[in-house]
């Protein structure tokens, strides 16, 4: 009877097993379908991100929900003297992070929640988030937890779609989000539910001005938003202070 009900209007236990079931189902065709529907706009908006990333301390990268890693791997491949962990807490991600990653190297695979990272106080330069914190409705809690275990002075990032603020974009966009996204993506993963979620989360999601208010609540200082793609999606930064 609750599977019935839109994942969004689930209450908050309900709300994360639902959309921890759904990313173990779409996992397989998850890095096909980013690039199809982004029009590999996703791999440009994690370079973005990764070039604005500084280590000048612990020289270590935390990815949360990495799902299958693009943003470790970028990190890595730009920041050649770092360390990366990506966590996730799906366990089907992070499988197929690790056959892509493969054993050894630079990036280290954990299970694991957002909410309460299993890590010290300081121990990361960075701690970013690629489009994960959408679907997690304690969103100021998330954003706690990464500027605890970043050093002071340490970045914050998230990396999220909003709905584009120009105005003959929107409703353009708005159509594309709606109406043809979760069918196109639907047939093509066999989960319509998944990308129906997609599209009404990314609707629900806060303006880019509310979320940069809800960073500096979490603590965090000289919050910058970077619009990217017409603003489709932006890159949110922010300081813990110190230092
Ligand atoms: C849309 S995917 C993004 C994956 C990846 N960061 C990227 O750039 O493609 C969202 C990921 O967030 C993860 N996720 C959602 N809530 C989480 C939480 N509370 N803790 C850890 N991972 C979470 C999901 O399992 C999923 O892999």
């Amino acid at each position: 009877m609750s599977e019935e009900r839109p994942i969004l209007a689930a209450p908050d236990p309900e709300r994360i097993s639902r959309v921890r079931e759904m990313f173990g189902n779409i996992e397989g065709r998850y890095d096909f379908l980013n690039r199809l529907l982004s029009l590999r706009r996703d791999v440009s908006w994690r370079r973005f991100a990764v070039r604005r990333m500084r280590f000048p301390q612990t020289r270590r990268f935390l990815d949360v929900a990495t799902g299958t890693a693009d943003l470790a791997v970028e990190a890595v491949r730009h920041h050649r003297e770092i360390g990366a962990v990506g966590i996730d807490f799906v366990p089907g991600m992070i499988e197929g992070a690790r056959h892509k990653v493969g054993g050894a190297g630079r990036i280290r695979l954990l299970q694991g929640d957002a909410l309460a990272l299993p890590f010290a106080d300081g121990s990361f330069d960075v701690a970013a988030v690629a489009f994960g914190i959408r679907n997690m409705p304690d969103r100021l809690g998330a954003l706690r937890e990464m500027a605890r275990v970043v050093v002071p002075g340490g970045q914050v990032m998230v990396l999220e779609m909003h709905l584009p603020e120009i105005p003959v974009v929107r409703p353009c966009y708005r159509f594309y989000l709606c109406r043809i996204l979760p069918r196109l993506a639907g047939a093509l993963s066999g989960n319509p539910e998944a990308y129906q979620y997609l599209s009404e989360s990314i609707v629900a999601f806060p303006p880019p001005r509310v979320f940069s208010e809800i960073m500096r609540s979490a603590g965090l200082e000289a919050v910058e938003c970077h619009s990217l793609t017409l603003g489709v999606t932006c890159l949110h930064i922010g300081n813990k202070p110190g230092r």
